[in-house]
């Protein structure tokens, strides 16, 4: 089987129902359920025994031992994390905690199970970091997108403590030799996406009539790729990526934030106008930017399509119809979600 580490969340979730509708190979699923953990997100699994799901902490060193102890998982790969990065200006102790010490903390876990292996179990075993292109710091318009080779230079707390957690990945392999591969991909977006995040929050905002908030003048760059892409480029990655190496990931859909609004008001425009006939757009608010926000990020992922042959099946038009439909079908997730502490945040952060 494989361990799955925050696999009640966004893109940890996807990377599930995803690994087990195309695989019979068990799933040990170890999730703290913070805020962002969904279990709903799972609830197609609630009677497969192939999905076995443990609430508990990365950091935990007594549990982890314990549950790879008794598992046996052949790989382990991590999704945990604080991730939001609003979250960490207003309060980066939890994300140096669950991404940094948890990370470690994991690392000397999965460390001490392997070390244990028999010979040919050590060698075909992984360590999987999924970690964020967010690590290499901002771009201007015309640098090149961003390489494995860039430097870290992160400015967020969160970015930081990914890049903090992406160099002890980097070192238990280069001092203790685990087999580790790590994957810095660009903006997610898709199905069970926690509506704190650009595209879930506008897609619901606008249906709900309220504001669609956009950051100081909207023009922000990110990377957008589907999150189930992603998933498929993890399990590219876990099966054929050589020990040791970094691989970005990313959909070469660069799009500023501004005009994601917009191709999600059209979307919603064509898909369930409004009662008044008036476009979405209508509802763009720009608010104050978030401080030290980072222009423009860019992935060039030819590393990853040259050495494994992954590429992108979604396009952005593509992906983010796709998207866009399912928030429109899954009212049960969503009130579920925007019934929680979820709503508290929001408007600590957006009204007022
Ligand atoms: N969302 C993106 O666009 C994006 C892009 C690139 C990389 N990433 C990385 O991918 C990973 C998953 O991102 P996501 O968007 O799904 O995040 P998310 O916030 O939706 O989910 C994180 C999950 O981890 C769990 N978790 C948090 N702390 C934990 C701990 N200490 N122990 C066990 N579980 C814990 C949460 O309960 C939640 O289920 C993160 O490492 C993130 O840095 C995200």
């Amino acid at each position: 089987m494989i361990l799955v580490t925050g696999g009640a969340g966004f893109i940890g979730g996807n990377f599930v129902l995803d690994w087990l509708a195309t695989s019979d190979e068990p799933v040990l699923n170890l999730d703290k359920l913070t805020y962002a953990g969904n279990l709903q997100t799972l609830a197609a699994l609630e009677h497969d025994a192939r999905h076995v799901f443990v609430r508990g902490d990365i950091g935990d060193t007594t549990l982890v031992p314990a549950l790879l102890a008794r598992h046996r998982p052949r790989a382990v790969i991590n999704f945990a994390a604080e991730s939001h990065v609003d979250r960490s200006i207003h309060g980066p102790s939890e994300f140096i905690q669950t991404n940094i010490v948890g990370t470690f903390n994991l690392l000397e876990s999965v460390r001490g199970y392997w070390s244990a292996l028999p010979e040919s179990e050590r060698i075909s075993f992984r360590f999987l970091h999924v970690s964020t292109d967010e690590v290499y710091g901002s771009l201007a318009p015309d640098d090149s997108p961003f390489r494995e080779t860039n430097p870290h230079a992160p400015n967020s707390p969160y970015s930081a403590s990914k890049a903090a957690s992406d160099h002890l990945v980097r070192a238990w392999h280069h001092t203790y030799g685990l087999p580790v591969l790590t994957t810095n991909c660009s903006n997610n977006y898709g199905p069970y996406h926690f509506p704190e995040k650009l595209i879930p929050l506008v897609i619901l905002n606008a249906l709900a009539g309220k504001p669609l908030p956009v950051y100081g003048d909207g023009q922000q760059v990110r990377d957008w790729l589907y999150v189930k892409d992603h998933c498929a480029a993890i399990r590219c990655v876990l099966e054929a990526g050589q020990s040791g190496q970094t691989y970005n990931v990313g959909g070469w859909n660069e799009k500023p934030n501004l005009e994601v609004v917009h191709t999600i008001c059209r979307i919603l425009d064509e898909l369930r106008p409004r009662a008044d006939s008036q476009s979405y757009a209508s509802q763009i608010t720009f608010v104050a930017d978030r401080p030290g926000h980072d222009r423009r990020y860019a992935i060039d992922a030819s590393r990853l399509a040259d050495e494994l042959g992954w590429k992108p099946a979604e396009t952005f038009d593509s992906g983010i119809r796709k998207t866009v439909a399912w928030y429109l079908d899954n009212d049960a997730w969503i009130s579920n979600v925007t019934s929680g502490s979820y709503r508290d945040w929001i408007a600590r952060q957006y009204e007022g």
